[in-house]
């Protein structure tokens, strides 16, 4: 299935490119930066699965689909307005709402900003059909959610039998993302992951700093059209998966 939003570094193009590179079997399936989530809602379910984000906002509105999907859908505002979007921003910040609210603006956020990144109104949406969220509701049934920094989460989840999905904010695209990603985090990630007795796929983009860092595993080069441009000429991004299988 698809995922329902539309995500900065969403893995929607590669998602089949990197499902098929995951090794043959494993039975713990954690995405550690789960975003929104293309290859979670992509892959076939595993026997355990986990999914994280830091973005406070994102995972409260995974959570309220989860546990309270049709009082959300009640919330979703319909309407089209540069006031309305402004509004819900300022409120998120600002004012002290209740779970569900907080979820529905922030999904009207992503669905109703320039290329979902719950800052800029976009003049031109594709509206959503009604039972937006049922079918991610049925598929988050059973996966554990969570709200956590990447390194937590690797060392609370690690098994011989886990696969660890990771695709952090890209270097050099750190600012697209509501958390503090900073340059010695990409060393920390490399340093967490190279301590697990699981298994791991990391999605970067192709480059210098990426390829040194991760010098002695499998890095794979795939390549997909940028959607981080705003000017709408699009152009081939040259991304890696990196592996230690
Ligand atoms: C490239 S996006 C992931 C996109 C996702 N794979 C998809 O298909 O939509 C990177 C994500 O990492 C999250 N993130 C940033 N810092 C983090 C941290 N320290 N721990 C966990 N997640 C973090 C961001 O909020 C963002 O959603």
């Amino acid at each position: 299935m698809n995922s329902f939003i539309g995500w900065i570094g969403g893995k929607r193009a590669l998602r089949d490119e990197i499902i098929a590179r995951f090794p043959a079997s494993f039975e713990r399936y954690v995405e550690v930066f789960g975003g929104a989530g293309w290859v979670l809602f992509g892959k076939i379910k595993s026997k355990f699965e986990v999914f994280n984000d830091a973005d406070s906002n994102l995972i409260n509105l995974y959570r309220q689909i989860k546990y309270h999907h049709k009082e959300l859908q009640e919330e979703i505002d319909r309407i089209h307005s540069r006031e309305l979007f402004e509004d819900y921003k300022f409120s998120l910040k600002h004012q002290d709402l209740n779970d569900i609210k907080k979820a529905a603006r922030y999904y009207y956020l992503i669905k109703h900003s320039f290329g979902s990144n719950r800052y800029s109104f976009a003049t031109c949406i594709r509206h959503s059909n009604v039972q937006i969220f049922y079918n991610v509701f049925e598929r988050l049934k059973d996966v554990i959610i969570e709200n956590r920094d990447f390194e937590r989460i690797i060392k609370t989840y690690d098994r011989d039998n886990a696969l660890f999905y990771c695709d952090p904010p890209y270097i050099n695209t750190e600012k697209y993302y509501d958390t503090d990603f900073k340059n010695s985090d990409h060393l920390r990630l490399k340093q967490a992951l190279s301590k697990i007795k699981g298994k791991f796929a990391v999605s970067y983009n192709d480059c210098e700093m990426v390829r040194e860092l991760y010098e002695g595993y499998k890095i794979v080069a795939l390549s997909r059209m940028n959607t981080l441009q705003s000017d709408n000429n699009s152009s081939e991004f040259k991304e890696v998966l990196i592996t230690n299988y």
